[in-house]
């Protein structure tokens, strides 16, 4: 009767936590961490996902769902492999010639690595916007219109009109339909065929988040999208975010957790060497999370 009880309570103890070099809580993660329950169908479901540049692992074993229509922040510091993990739900990792991955990333159920995957066409649904805004140096209507230009999506020009097809009023729909999507139609309806990069850094992330809409993507994944701008550019492109979740699946990285507690449904935490930590409703990340290291990076503690 005596004897069982002390060996239990052995297997509760607590495991001490030391430090790395860098300040950081050495911890096993547990599985646990990373399971998050959510309503409705998973836009991605990466399983098992690792990345190497040459011999650098980069991304260790990624698995996560990530759901539709809403907005998923990806934080963590410098290095942990956002960027990477962002280029993998849309293939660009593919145009990086050191880059291996394996692994799975299904997009509604469907596997996107698999061999016969349009690229184009992956790369239509699931659009992008950079950290730096990269208008061509173009007109803001050709801005906008590029795209479904080259996808043959709409047709305008001399041999168009001698031909009868004449799109000009579908591209004009068009274009206001994408910067009113990005709130941008009021500030520039009356200069369109003046050129993009006459524009503040702002209206030039705006201006790329509607020539990323243009195409009528499903997925917009955006890496930093507001670390350029002033503060008002900022909230301008928070509020968008926002607003975009209602249509799209928006995947954003940021190094800002204000901003990730301001605008995301679901956060994922990336720790150094390319791991996801863990994973979920972004409430329950900044005011409770499981990990310890989680907790010291979200109070910054390091990173
Ligand atoms: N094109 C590349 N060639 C070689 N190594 C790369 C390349 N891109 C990223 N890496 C390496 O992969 C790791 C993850 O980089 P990644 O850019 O994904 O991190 P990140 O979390 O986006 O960082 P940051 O917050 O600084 O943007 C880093 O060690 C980085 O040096
Ligand atoms: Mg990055």
């Amino acid at each position: 009767m005596s004897d069982s009880s002390t060996t239990e309570t052995a297997e509760d103890e607590q495991p001490t936590t030391t430090t790395t070099t860098a300040g950081e809580t050495v911890e096993e993660v547990q599985d646990e961490w990373i399971e998050y329950d959510f309503d409705g169908p998973a836009k991605f479901s990466a399983t098992d996902l690792n990345v190497w540049y040459g011999d650098d692992h980069a991304l260790h074993d990624i698995t996560i769902d990530i759901p539709e229509n809403s907005v998923t922040a990806l934080i963590g510091p410098s290095g942990c492999g956002k960027s990477t993990f962002l280029r993998c739900l849309n293939r660009m990792n593919d145009r990086i010639k050191a880059a291996r991955v394996e692994g799975s990333v299904e997009l509604d159920g469907e596997e996107i690595y698999q061999e016969g995957v349009d690229l184009v066409e992956l790369r239509k649904r699931v659009g992008q916007v950079f950290q730096s805004p990269n208008p061509f140096p173009k007109s803001i209507r050709d801005n906008i219109a590029y795209g479904p230009r080259k996808h043959g999506d709409i047709n305008t020009g001399l041999l168009a009109r001698l031909l009868g097809g004449d799109d000009r009023e579908r591209e004009e729909e068009l274009v206001e339909r994408c910067l009113r999507g990005a709130a941008l139609w009021e500030e520039v309806s009356d200069r369109l065929d003046d050129n993009a990069l006459g524009l503040s850094g702002g209206q030039q992330q705006r201006l790329c988040i509607a020539r990323a809409l243009a195409v009528d993507p499903e997925v917009i994944l955006m890496d930093e999208p507001a670390s350029a701008l002033d503060p008002i550019a900022t909230s301008k492109i928070e509020d968008l975010v926002e607003d975009l979740a209602e249509e799209y699946t928006v995947v954003i990285v940021t190094h800002n957790m204000q901003q990730a507690a301001r605008i995301s449904d679901q956060t994922a935490v990336f720790l150094t060497g390319g791991h996801l930590v863990e994973y979920g409703d972004t409430d329950q990340i900044f005011e409770n999370p499981q990990s310890q290291r989680v907790e010291d990076y979200i109070t910054g503690k390091f990173g």
